[in-house]
């Protein structure tokens, strides 16, 4: 049989739930490896293992959860060492690192708060992770790299010259941050050197450690990270991740030809959220609101629970109270920052856009049972200007072309209960009306996930 190379990578803003879907196709297809190629730890993929302990990794690929998986970090990626070994815990995985991925030292998080601060009132929202920073060393061709941890004594040398050179750059403002004399390259090194040693002997050139695999028959799953929309290329900007989350993001950020992957699935939730600032027109209720929000504060009263049920569209606060009411059933709180997600309705137009720019084969769709009980279910077909009335059906690059702009739904009633169930067939028919109408409107589904546990899923297309 031919081995089957999957790429899965989000089609949204990030946060799809791709970490369960990996692990699925993982299992499902015996691949024996999975590869992270872009970002770092600003991603946060909520697993379940085999005995359904609770995992979160951030930088370690989600193939950690399964001994014989062997995980790749790709050259791709900006890792931070510490994050590495903590997602890794106990857990003994086979893990090789790109010799060329770029080193997240400690100064590059404390730059990226010292940016966001500056930014006021145009700040991007981020994980304050140290991405942007990590990424902007590699363009200015000031990163450090993995492959130095095989010569200590020189990675050493260049930590003091970077520790010098972002003293001089970000005078007095690293200074108030770590205290006087600002970054201490002696502290990083000292803090850090037990990880160097540790993890040397996994550095290599996985390029070609992947390109043999292929030729070997190997199946991998490539395993991206946030989402389409966050692309730095392709997505929202300047409310975008440092580094391309796009399929493109998965050839470069791994060292691998356009012909390594054979399925290019983009998951999608049966909503849209998002994390930071930057455009969402289905957006159900104001950021300001939603950031005052927690897991324990949401809380409805019988008459706004019977008209989250009613579902009545011409209720003016449906949009609103289904928004809430999905960021407390579905958990929108970020895995990685604690942060409550902005919450809207599936947005098609969006959605083409990442299909587009992905060039992707199917989609998985997460989350249908966090639609279970609602009235009505909306879902954006494209976007009408309030003044003129004319619609546009292309996510336009520049967001403040949308400036003006509304959605314009279709409605479709809702159902009560899909979680438990495991095959299309058996699911309540305005369900099946629903996935039918975005399997012709987007692309053919080949899983949907009803249920945060491994087993809640319902295969539709066998890959
Ligand atoms: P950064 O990647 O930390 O620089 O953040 C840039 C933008 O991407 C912010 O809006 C973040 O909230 C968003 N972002 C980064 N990583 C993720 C993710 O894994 N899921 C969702 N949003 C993310």
């Amino acid at each position: 049989m031919m081995a089957k190379n999957l790429a899965i990578i989000g089609a949204q803003w990030g946060d799809e739930g791709k970490g369960a879907i990996v692990a699925h196709y993982l299992k499902e297809t015996g691949a024996e490896i999975c590869v992270r190629a872009q970002g770092g730890n600003n991603a946060g993929h909520t697993l379940y293992d085999d005995d359904g302990r609770k995992v979160v990794v951030n930088i370690a690929p989600s193939g950690i959860i399964f001994p014989d998986v062997v995980n790749v970090i790709g050259n791709g990626c900006v890792v931070d060492l510490e994050v590495l070994a903590s997602n890794i815990g106990s857990l003994k995985p086979k893990l090789y690192l790109s010799d060329s991925a770029h080193l997240l030292l400690p100064y590059h998080q404390q730059i990226d708060a010292l940016r966001e601060e500056r930014r006021g009132k145009r700040k991007i929202g981020t994980t304050q992770r140290g991405i942007g920073p990590a990424y902007a060393d590699k363009i200015n061709r000031e990163g450090l790299r993995l492959g130095l941890l095989r010569n200590p004594a020189l990675l050493e040398e260049k930590i003091r010259q970077c520790v010098e050179q972002k003293n001089e750059e970000w005078n007095g403002e690293l200074a108030r941050i770590y205290g006087s004399p600002a970054a201490s390259a002696e502290e990083m090194i000292e803090r850090l050197r037990p990880l160097f040693q540790r993890f040397a002997p996994t550095v290599i050139d996985t390029s070609s450690y992947l390109h043999k695999a292929i030729q070997q028959g190997k199946r991998i799953i490539f395993e991206g990270a946030q989402g389409s929309l966050l692309d730095l290329d392709q997505g929202t900007y300047p409310y975008v991740t440092s580094s391309n989350t796009t399929i493109p993001g998965i050839l470069t950020g791994t060292g691998l030809g356009l012909r390594s992957i054979d399925y290019a699935l983009g998951v999608t939730k049966a909503y849209s959220t998002r994390v930071g600032e930057g455009i969402f027109p289905t957006e159900g209720e104001a950021y300001e609101e939603v950031k005052k929000q927690t897991r324990e504060n949401i809380n409805f009263t019988d008459e706004e629970k019977s008209r989250l049920s009613r579902g009545d569209v011409s209720d003016p606060h449906y949009d609103l109270l289904v928004s809430r009411h999905i960021r407390k059933v579905a958990g929108e709180f970020g895995a990685t920052t604690g942060r409550p997600r902005r919450v809207g309705w599936l947005d098609l137009v969006a959605l083409k856009k990442a299909i587009r720019i992905n060039g992707l084969d199917y989609l998985v769709l997460t989350h249908l049972d966090s639609l279970d009980g609602l009235g009505t279910v909306k879902v954006c077909t494209a976007y009408r200007k309030t003044s003129t009335g004319e619609i546009m059906t292309e996510f336009p690059n520049e967001q403040s072309d949308l400036a003006g702009f509304e959605p314009v739904y279709e409605f479709f009633p809702g159902w009560k209960k899909t979680n438990e169930i495991r095959s299309f067939d058996k699911l309540p028919p305005e369900a099946q009306g629903y996935l039918e109408f975005l399997g012709r409107k987007g692309l053919p589904l080949s899983l949907v996930k009803n249920g945060p546990g491994q087993e809640d899923y319902i295969e539709i297309l066998k890959l």
